[in-house]
């Protein structure tokens, strides 16, 4: 396994808008390179250990729910430090006890080159357990949002798919979305920045907070 060596290796500082670094590493699915993941979504996430009980619900939750990250063109990668026979151990149990095949890459990332690479672990921190950082990578390999919970709390898969819905609606429609948005939910229309319209506006919040017209509207 490998990083790209053009990465500096203690860039936990990534930030959304930030190029994901690339890499290379053993999965369940065979070898993997990030960056033959572009042209499509990508969510990339970590998690602290195999064999551990909020995981084990992520991974179920999220292999229920696989189809409707592939209808929205987007793929998932998980990572940890375990090596790559833990998380075929790990898999075949869910198998066995959930009857759910986890089919999606979990890599290994013993050394933690990758972990550290995307600030998934503090650069000093003596846990070599990464922690649940989840990022949302767009089809030209760009950060675009990011979570982080801590190991005692699961992710929310709905909000996971959310957060795609309004990234992916974001892009497509130019616009914004506002505080909790779902889908078939107008987006707002970006402000103006033209002094006549602010003063042309009908109402005194109409140049900055209006919806964005809706495909059906237009
Ligand atoms: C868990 O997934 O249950 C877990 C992992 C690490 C620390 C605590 C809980």
């Amino acid at each position: 396994m490998s990083a790209d060596t053009s990465v500096p290796q203690a860039v936990a500082g990534l930030r959304i808008g930030d190029l994901a670094p690339d890499f290379e590493a053993r999965s369940t699915t065979g070898p993997v390179r990030l960056k033959e993941f572009r042209k499509r979504w990508l969510v990339l996430f970590s998690h602290p250990a195999d064999f551990t009980p909020v995981c084990t619900t992520e991974f179920v939750e999220l292999s229920r729910k696989a189809q409707e990250f592939e209808h929205r063109d987007c793929a998932l990668m998980a990572l940890s430090v375990d090596s790559l026979f833990s998380h075929f151990a790990w898999l075949r149990m869910i198998r066995d006890r959930f009857g759910i095949e986890v089919r999606f890459p979990i890599v290994e990332d013993p050394t933690l080159v990758i972990g550290r690479a995307f600030g998934m672990v503090a650069p000093q921190d003596n846990d070599s357990a990464t922690v649940r950082s989840t990022f949302f990578i767009d089809p030209r390999g760009v950060i675009r949002a990011m979570t982080c919970y801590p190991a005692n709390m699961g992710r929310s898969i709905p909000e996971m798919l959310r957060m795609l819905d309004a990234l992916q609606a974001i892009d497509a429609q130019d616009g914004l979305a506002p505080a909790n948005w779902t889908p078939g939910q107008p987006l707002l229309r970006p402000p103006t920045h033209d002094l006549d319209e602010v003063f042309k506006s009908p109402g005194e919040t109409d140049w900055f907070l209006r919806d964005a017209p809706t495909e059906d509207k237009a």
